[in-house]
Parts: structure tokens; sequence; C-alpha cells
């Protein structure tokens, strides 16, 4: 299988083809800041109307994962894709069973289904049963699920097209700027036909504040834990 284009010379991220056609990105800067190589796959993700079936790994691997660890492999032919984790991409004593490693697996899925039905797909994905554990000693792909494709009708959803919208800026928060009323409007409203989702919205500084101390002085509290320190400064470049 040949690489395309956009796989050449991506420098930080890099999609590497494996015999037997099994495909992986990685990106080894996980909290990189702005521009640079590690970005084309957010800006080229949907030029690809003559791949096939790859188009929709492009879309895959914008999903979202805990510290970026990007734990996805995926083995493609023209009428279907394998999604595997590699165990190996793991955040140590901060996600011992892997569950939040499953749940970036699930992201991926998400937008691999998306953009199926964007490319003209009718996909069908089976979700192989299984029970986390403890991360594995002996580190191998792990098979999760399989989505089966046959030709269907196009349908480019809000959500397809809002894949690279949902992005990380790595700015720094400005917590003076106020929030314009109309967006806390949207927002209070978002969950309103959620039967099952309640939302609160804390907008009084008071409140904020409180949030602030609480979910600092809890993150404070877990890396206080070198082994969860150090499971995640595996996959921390920049650090203050
Ligand atoms: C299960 C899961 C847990 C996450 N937990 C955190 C978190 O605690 N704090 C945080 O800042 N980001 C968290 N993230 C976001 C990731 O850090 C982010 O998705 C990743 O760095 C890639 O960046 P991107 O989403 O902009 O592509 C989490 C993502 C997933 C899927």
């Amino acid at each position: 299988m040949q690489r395309r284009p956009f796989l050449k010379g991506v420098g930080v991220v890099t999609v590497v083809v494996v015999g037997g056609g099994v495909w992986r990105a990685y990106d080894q800067g996980v909290f990189s800041v702005g521009q640079g190589p590690a970005y084309e796959p957010w800006k080229d993700w949907r030029n690809n109307s003559d791949e096939g079936a790859l188009a929709l790994v492009r879309a895959a691997i914008l999903a979202a994962s805990p510290h970026n660890t990007q734990p996805w492999l995926f083995k493609v032919t023209n009428s279907s894709i394998v999604l595997y984790i590699d165990t190996k991409r793991n955040v140590g004593a901060l996600d011992p069973f892997l569950r939040e490693e499953h749940i970036g697996m699930g992201c991926a899925l998400e937008n691999l289904m998306l953009a199926a039905a964007a490319h003209g797909y009718q996909a069908t994905a089976t979700l192989l049963p299984g029970k986390l554990g403890p991360i594995p000693a002996e580190s191998k792909p792990e098979l999760l699920a399989r989505v089966d494709l046959v030709s269907g009708k196009h349908e480019e959803t809000n959500l397809y097209d809002a894949i690279p919208r949902r992005h990380t800026n790595r700015s720094a928060y400005k917590p003076q700027k106020p929030i314009p009323p109309q967006f806390v409007d949207t927002l209070s409203r978002l969950a309103s036909e959620e039967p099952d989702v309640k939302l609160f919205l804390f907008t009084a500084e008071a409140d904020r504040k409180k949030i602030v101390e609480v979910s600092s002085a809890a993150n404070a509290e877990i890396y206080s834990d070198p082994d969860v320190k150090r499971g995640s400064d595996r996959w921390i470049r920049i650090k203050e």
C-alpha cells in the first residue's frame, strides 16, 4: 500500500503502514501548542476523494484521546476497517484499567462512522464483547471493533462537519474575559431535548471560584501520587 502525499514528511505526526495494511497514527508531542506538522491532519482530512475506506481513518484519528495517546490501530480493506487498541499507549496509574483509552477508541469509532456516511458507505459496527482489566504486561494490539462497509447513501451530518472544530487549542485561559450572555443562553438550552441529561451552568463569580479551587485541589491530589505522575509525564512534552 502506498503512502498518500499527506502522509509523507509530516514530521511529528506519522501514520505508519505496517505489512498487511495495518494503520496507526501517532503523535509524540502531546501538549504541543500552535501550528506545525502535527496539525496537518486537521487541515487535510477531507482531501481524500480517491482513497476509499482510508478516508474514514483520516476522520477517526482526529478524535479525542486521554493525554493525546491516540491508542488506535486500523486495519483497512475496501470493505472493512478493523479497530485495535494499542495497549502500550497508556497513561499508567491514572487509567489503570484502560477505561479512558477505551473511551478514546469509542471517539475514534464515532468519527469513523460519521465519515462513513459522509463518504457514501453504509457502515455496520460490531463491538467485541469484553471486560476491562489491568494494563497487560505484555502489550499487544487488541481487537475491539469491526466496521463493515457497503455502498450506501451519502449523508453529511452536522456532527461530521464538526469533526475538525472539536479540537483543544492549547491556548491560555483568560479568566477575566466575559462570556457573551447569548452563548451562555445557547449552552443552557443544549440539553433541553435530552431527558436523561441535566446541565448545570455556574456563572456567578463565587461559584466559579469554588469549582476552580475544588478541581485544582483534586488535580494536585491525584498527581501527588508518583506512579500517576510518572505515567502521565511520559506523554507531556511541554511543562510549566
Ligand atoms: C477519556 C478522555 C479523558 C480526557 N481527560 C482529560 C482531562 O482530564 N483533562 C484535559 O485537559 N483533557 C482531557 N482529555 C482531552 C485530551 O487531552 C485531548 O483529547 C487530547 O489531548 C487530544 O487533543 P484534541 O482533543 O484537541 O485532539 C480527555 C480525553 C478523553 C478521550
